[in-house]
């Protein structure tokens, strides 16, 4: 019985929980969301209503003869569609009106590039024509690429529910540590990295059938990468398809690198954009978005539409959730005859972004009941990657994060950058795809020509290429420069990763991979985590360095609310090892296990359990591949000073030395730093004289996060290339050294010699 034929009316009890008369007997399918009137029959709501909402908590027999009562969670996560929904809504895409032709379009070309708006069905809709048409028969797989991990897991929970196939199976899904595929798998969603590690171990990619490159307009390193294998790999593969999807922009260059392949772009139509600018620039455009946000939400009708809000990443992301609950309590406790539309328990407010992956709620994409607006506060990957209906309005701060390297200085950082006008336009697109919408641009509109570029610069002129350059080493293109870039990167970048691998011995001084460097590049981590795990495997703690790599490996561990500050920062200390950041992450994750990695535990120490989880399920990761490549996991015991010396071997081109009582400068470049006020040496009394770091962060001060004090011989040890001793200081009669200073050695010699040779090896 399906669910229309079910339905008596529902009714919502005062826990907020729906409740509704079945037929006994009937099987629910799905739950009707009601309209806003509640008078009407459910028939009739159901069918205004649209989607539904919930899954069958419990279900209460009635002692009256046949209905029973079904109650159902409205607030939990699962949905339950019924095949017809699901088939409509699928039908509905403007890429559906186009299927023939896309169809067609593959079955005739070996590669071709389709371009169709955010939302017009190309990520969840192109596998699964390809898959049903049997294209990709045999037994080969259909891959998808996404540059985020968020939106992979996303589109395959999505397809999965659209095929009707439990997630794993038929649609699966495979990240960095993380792989929901089986035997049976049939459509592959993967970010761009795993594709490439994949090629690693088949050069030619056997399996897959089918390739579909999606979000390519977005340039992410890894997708130009993988562009460029293919470009190289299509002849020697004629049976292999690769289709590669594009918003709007960018696509005309994707079809001239591979040689004037067909362009499909798919009917879909655009509705008017209102644009609104601010007066003059704003100050702080976290409190500008909130006023906005309030403002919207207090004068104008509920069922106008929901709230897209565009912030830089978590922190923005939780500065502006608070702000804006904060905000409307205010509002409505100020003056409860307050003339509004509508009052706070009208608001649900989501956040997405890309800390841990499997957080992402399935319930930001569903409609909300009628009555109920919704709030997305999102990084810039609801710019393209994923497409949230009903959002009427959107607020654009004009900003993204993004990953800058100056390679001069060989430093990688973080950085709050204006937006490309390419990226200002797909913003306020997501106000107006199925109706006209608004967007709230909180900058002035000469901003967007005099202090915008038209295009994003790809990341690959942007930012470290060590990582990308082991892995074309070690798919054996030697020589880098032929390689076939879309748009190529900086000679300066290329050097210096070449330099830096070559520092860390990945690479001999002719540029060629060393068996280190062979080693390295099995592991999919930055190659000096890789180092430090090889070299502590050498010395007698890997087990203990796994565990520091894997917890390096997931987002901040200690948790840190507005509103508890201090008492998070005082169980912060319980963990601290005076002399290194990486020892107290080692500490916590040692102190998790004997509390048999409880997350009460978690809760009461402040720290975050979500991450230690994952840091856990990474470390069981990288343990196979340690077995497997015969590395050996051994424990240094309760003596933890190896340790130190271990992590200095990949690190010692990241490190500073004390200069006054609290400051520091960068050995390397002479840049002040300070150390990071969360770090268990950030206040010590007498601190120590140099450090390594694992990461700078850059605002108006450059601060150096996650440290470990390091002894200055063992940065002679493994930075002998980059570093002198300038004076040793013996007592007299022991001839104990007492003193050494260690100074930044003959660099720009040493560089240039290297360079010369680097830049003669890339020539041969
Ligand atoms: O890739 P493109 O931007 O062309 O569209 P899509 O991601 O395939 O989205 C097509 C439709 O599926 C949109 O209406 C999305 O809202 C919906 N969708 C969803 O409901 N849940 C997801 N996890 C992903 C997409
Ligand atoms: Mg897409």
């Amino acid at each position: 019985q399906s669910s229309r034929d079910g339905f008596t009316s529902p009714f919502k009890n005062p826990d907020g929980v729906f409740a509704i008369n079945a037929r006994k007997g009937s099987k629910l399918v799905a739950i009707r969301r009601l309209a806003r009137d509640q008078s009407k029959s459910s028939r009739q709501t159901a069918e205004v209503a649209g989607t539904a909402v919930g899954n069958v908590l419990g279900i209460k027999e009635d002692k009256t003869e046949n209905p029973i009562a079904v109650e159902i969670d409205a607030k939990s996560d699962k949905i339950e569609l019924t095949r017809a929904d699901i088939e409509l809504s699928r039908r509905k895409l403007p890429s559906y009106a186009a299927k023939s032709a896309l169809l067609q379009l593959i079955r005739d070309n070996q590669i071709m590039v389709i371009i169709g708006e955010t939302g017009s069905g190309k990520t969840t809709q192109l596998a699964q024509y390809i898959y049903e048409a049997g294209i990709c028969a045999g037994g080969q797989l259909i891959g998808c690429t996404q540059p985020r991990r968020v939106a992979a897991i996303s589109v395959a929970k999505r397809v999965a529910l659209e095929m009707d196939a439990e997630l794993g199976q038929e649609v699966g899904y495979a990240i960095r540590f993380e792989d929901e595929t089986s035997e049976k798998t049939k459509i592959k969603f993967m970010t761009d990295g795993i594709l490439l590690r994949e090629a690693l171990l088949d050069e030619t990619l056997e399996k897959y059938g089918c390739i579909v490159i999606d979000e390519a307009h977005e340039r992410s390193l890894n997708t130009d990468i993988v562009l460029g294998m293919l470009k190289r790999l299509l002849s020697r593969r004629r049976d292999l398809k690769v289709i590669i999807t594009s918003a709007t922009m960018n696509a005309a260059k994707f079809s001239k690198f591979f040689g004037s392949a067909p362009l499909f772009t798919i009917p879909g139509r655009t509705y008017p954009k209102k644009l609104i600018y601010s007066k003059s620039p704003v100050e702080d455009y976290v409190e500008a978005a909130v006023m906005q946000t309030v403002s919207i939400h207090v004068s104008t009708e509920i069922d106008s539409g929901d709230i897209l809000i565009f912030m830089t990443g978590q922190e923005d992301i939780e500065a502006t959730f608070d702000a804006i609950k904060e905000r409307l309590a205010e509002v409505y406790s100020r003056n409860s005859s307050i003339s509004t539309f509508n009052d706070i328990d009208n608001v649900e407010i989501f956040t997405i972004y890309s800390a841990l992956p499997g957080d992402i709620q399935n319930r930001i994409f569903e409609s909300l009941p009628s009555g109920k607006r919704k709030i997305v506060i999102a990084t810039n990957i609801a710019e393209t990657s994923l497409t949230i209906d009903g959002i009427r309005y959107v607020i654009d701060p004009g900003y993204a994060k993004m990953k800058i390297y100056n390679s001069r200085i060989g430093l990688d950082s973080l950085t709050v950058c204006p937006i490309a006008r390419a990226n200002a336009d797909q913003r306020s697109g997501r106000a107006s795809r199925t109706s006209p919408g608004t967007t709230y641009r909180l900058y002035p509109e000469s901003t967007v020509e005099e202090d915008m570029f038209a295009q994003t610069i790809p990341e690959i002129q942007r930012t470290n290429l060590s990582n990308t350059v082991l892995l074309l080493k070690t798919l054996g293109i030697d020589d880098i420069m032929e390689f076939p870039f879309i748009d190529a990167p900086p000679l300066q970048t290329f050097l210096s990763s070449l330099y830096e691998l070559f520092f860390i011995g990945a690479l001999d001084a002719s540029g060629k991979l060393t068996s280190l460097g062979v080693a390295m590049s099995r592991f999919p981590l930055q190659p000096s985590l890789s180092k430090i795990l090889l070299i502590a495997s050498q010395n007698g703690c890997s087990e203990e360095m796994l565990t520091i790599v894997s917890m390096l490996s997931v987002p901040q561990v200690f948790y840190r609310p507005k509103e508890r500050m201090r008492e998070s920062d005082l169980s912060r200390r319980r963990f601290f090892v005076a002399e290194s950041d990486h020892l107290t992450l080692l500490n916590v994750y040692s102190q998790w296990k004997c509390n048999k990695y409880s997350h009460r535990w978690c809760n009461k120490y402040f720290l975050h359990y979500k991450s230690l989880q994952r840091a856990r399920e990474i470390r069981e990761q990288l343990k196979k591949i340690m077995a497997k490549n015969r590395i050996k996991l051994v424990s240094a015991g309760p003596d933890w000073s190896i340790i130190r010396k271990c992590i200095c071997s990949g690190f010692a081109q990241q490190c500073a030395k004390r200069s006054g009582l609290s400051k520091y400068v960068h050995l390397k470049t002479g840049m002040d730093i300070q150390l990071h006020p969360t770090s268990a040496l950030y206040g010590m009394g007498d601190l120590p004289s140099y450090i390594i770091y694992h990461e700078l962060l850059m605002t108006k001060t450059e601060y150096a996060c996650c440290v470990t004090a390091v002894d200055p011989f063992w940065l002679m040890e493994y930075g002998a290339l980059l570093y002198d001793i300038k004076r040793v200081a013996y007592v007299n009669d022991s001839q104990r050294i007492t003193q050494v200073d260690v100074q930044s050695g003959n660099l720009p010699q040493k560089e240039d010699e290297l360079e010369h040779r680097l830049k003669r090896c890339i020539a041969e």
